[in-house]
């Protein structure tokens, strides 16, 4: 472990030069009983884990961060979460750009700019995905300086979009500022904030898009979200469906083989 445990922003972050996967050290961290608040945050991953099973190439310059919570709500207020770091990492790029790139949030765990991705959240918690659980971590991983290929994706990062000089420790410094504002605005004032910041910079809102779920798939329109972050979704057969996980395919981006739609 290296340079040691810093606090930052109330957030008490342990650094490695290079680790396999913030998260997995998190849930280690977790299950020795590591407090609420701490942040495992280093400079290169060798088994980077993205979403769906996928890999997260991380080289060194961009920035790897698992943020470890103890979150006292039921998994499914607790998976709100995903959209409070989307919020706290979009307002991050938009002071960090110096042209104010267009940054916005496209459901359920990405940041975008200029429709491009630049930064995905990895939700994981304790439990069966029921109840209460022990313990919550959000593992971002952010393009800063490097550009990693990802399938299925057209992806940016802060340096091409113009923030040259951003290092990945000025990038955690500020998301993690942000995202203790968030946090405590989440806690004490519910979703109604996050929902209304989020949908202010909702990637596709109004437009036709795909919705791939494990085996099936949904089109229609993007309507906005309900009250708990949920993806409103007016279907063709004229139902609005709430959809609670899933990926999202709009116009060019949409799921190979998948020609009907947008
Ligand atoms: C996605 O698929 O978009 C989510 C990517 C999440 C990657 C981050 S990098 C830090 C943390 N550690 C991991 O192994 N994954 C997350």
């Amino acid at each position: 472990m290296s340079p040691g445990e810093r606090d930052r922003a109330g957030f008490n972050v342990v650094t490695f030069d290079a680790i396999g996967s913030t998260n997995d050290e998190a849930r280690r961290l977790a299950a020795a009983g590591a407090a609420d608040g701490t942040v495992v945050w280093a400079r290169k991953q060798t088994s980077g884990r993205g979403r769906r099973g996928r890999a997260w190439l991380s080289p060194r310059g961009n920035l790897y961060c698992s943020v470890l919570l103890r979150p006292h709500v039921d998994i499914a207020v607790a998976a709100q979460f995903s959209l409070v770091t989307a919020v706290a990492l979009a307002e991050t790029f938009t002071e960090l750009l110096p042209r104010r790139g267009h940054v916005q949030q496209k459901w359920p765990n990405d940041v975008l700019i200029n429709g491009r991705k630049a930064a995905g959240i990895l939700l994981e918690s304790s439990g069966m995905g029921t109840g209460r659980p022990d313990w919550l971590i959000v593992g971002c991983g952010v393009n800063v300086a490097r550009l990693p290929e990802l399938p299925e994706t057209v992806a940016t990062s802060l340096h091409a979009e113009g923030a040259g000089e951003a290092t990945p420790e000025q990038v955690l410094q500020a998301f993690l500022a942000h995202l203790q504002v968030w946090r405590r605005r989440w806690e004490t004032e519910g979703m109604a904030p996050v929902r209304r910041a989020w949908l202010d910079r909702a990637y596709g809102l109004g437009e036709r898009l795909v919705v791939r779920l494990p085996g099936s798939m949904l089109q229609g329109v993007f309507r906005g979200l309900d009250e708990q972050g949920a993806l409103l979704l007016a279907s063709d057969d004229g139902r609005l469906l709430t959809v609670t996980s899933g990926e999202l395919f709009f116009g060019r981006d949409r799921p190979e083989g998948e020609t009907r739609c947008c």
